[in-house]
């Protein structure tokens, strides 16, 4: 039977089969082909979407508000102090009355029950731009980076590698892809940080069936090597108390994404980074956390790696546009 996403919400990879996300990936490659072309079509002219984010974000709000003028839709953006929603109207409310406005809805924010909730209520796709737990379309960017620099469509058997705090967004959403899609996963961090065990457990038995693995070390010498892509993520993420820097540098530092640890992997290795990431001085994070703890700015990923011919950051940077217009297109249309 073809694969059908009409009318269904994109909340977590968990909740999709392999041959869905596949799907998903086959579309992102034609919609951004279109793209190249110049031929695109506007599938969903005279369509609205609405764009929630209780958090910042670059990527994410111009690839929901670009991908959705590219598909003939008019995106509504209803930024963190910009609507009602959870000060003096609920999730549950807000939900109610954006389903009856919009084709679509998407959400970023803190809590992954608030994205479900919108899904519950709304009686509209809802697509997760970022919780706390999961960035999903995140994942379809970086896989189509990965098909590209390599080549291929299927992923099935490549080791990717993930430096860095394994109990967030990021860390979660690499172990459930990885596993969907059979690939080798190993996240590489201080025993503290590793990912709760219900969802290890969970993606581990998720990779066996579907022929790859899933694997958690605290030995940064050694994770990388053989690895086909290496990735990494903020050392404190969006909505985390700047206090706990200090703690963070002071256990990830041996994690950080060295030139070293590169050469360790195959000869085609390629970094990802969902960015913004700190590999420089250039930011007013990044200058803070020199003034309070010394060092150059570089913390997750040094500037030679950010920078080097291995780093793809800037196509998966892109990607997240393809990626996102075939998620909207996908269950909005079907
Ligand atoms: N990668 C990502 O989600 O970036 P933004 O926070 O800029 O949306
Ligand atoms: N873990 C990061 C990802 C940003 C795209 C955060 O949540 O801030």
């Amino acid at each position: 039977m073809a694969v059908n996403l009409k009318g269904r919400s994109f909340l977590k990879l968990l909740d999709f089969t392999p041959r869905e996300i596949y799907y998903l990936l086959d579309l992102s490659k034609q919609l951004k082909e279109a793209k190249y072309a110049g031929v695109e079509q506007k599938p969903l002219a005279g369509k609205s979407v609405a764009l929630l984010f209780q958090k910042d974000s670059t990527r994410t709000r111009c690839a929901f508000e670009v991908g959705a003028f590219d598909l003939g839709m008019h995106p509504v953006y209803l930024g963190p102090s910009g609507s009602q929603m959870g000060k003096k109207e609920s999730i549950e409310d807000t939900a109610k009355v954006l389903g009856r406005m919009f084709d679509g809805i998407q959400f970023r924010g803190y809590k992954q029950a608030d994205v479900e909730d919108l899904a519950k209520y709304s009686g509209v796709p809802v697509w997760n731009g970022l919780t706390d737990e999961f960035h999903p379309t995140q994942m379809l960017a970086d896989i189509m980076t990965i098909q590209e620099a390599k080549g291929i469509r299927n992923v099935k058997g490549l080791k990717f590698v993930y430096f860095g705090d394994s109990r967030f967004n990021m860390a979660n959403s690499y172990m459930v892809v990885c596993a969907k899609l059979g690939m080798h996963f190993v996240g590489c961090a201080p025993k503290d940080l590793w990912p709760n065990e219900k969802l290890l457990k969970e993606c581990q038995a998720i990779a066996k069936e579907n022929g790859g693995s899933v694997v958690m070390t605290d030995d940064p010498k050694t994770a990388a090597i053989g690895a086909d892509a290496i990735a990494t993520d903020v050392w404190v993420s969006m909505g985390e108390d700047p206090a706990v820097w200090g703690q963070r540098i002071k256990d990830l530092t041996p994690y950080q994404v060295t030139m070293d640890k590169i050469k360790q992997g195959k000869e085609d290795v390629i970094f990802l980074h969902c960015l913004p990431s700190f590999h420089d001085d250039k930011t007013d994070t990044a200058k803070d956390v020199i003034k309070q703890f010394g060092g150059t700015g570089e913390l997750e990923v040094t500037d030679e790696v950010f920078n080097s011919r291995y780093s793809h950051v800037f196509e998966e940077a892109e990607n997240r546009l393809h990626t996102i217009k075939a998620v909207m297109l996908a269950t909005i249309r079907g």
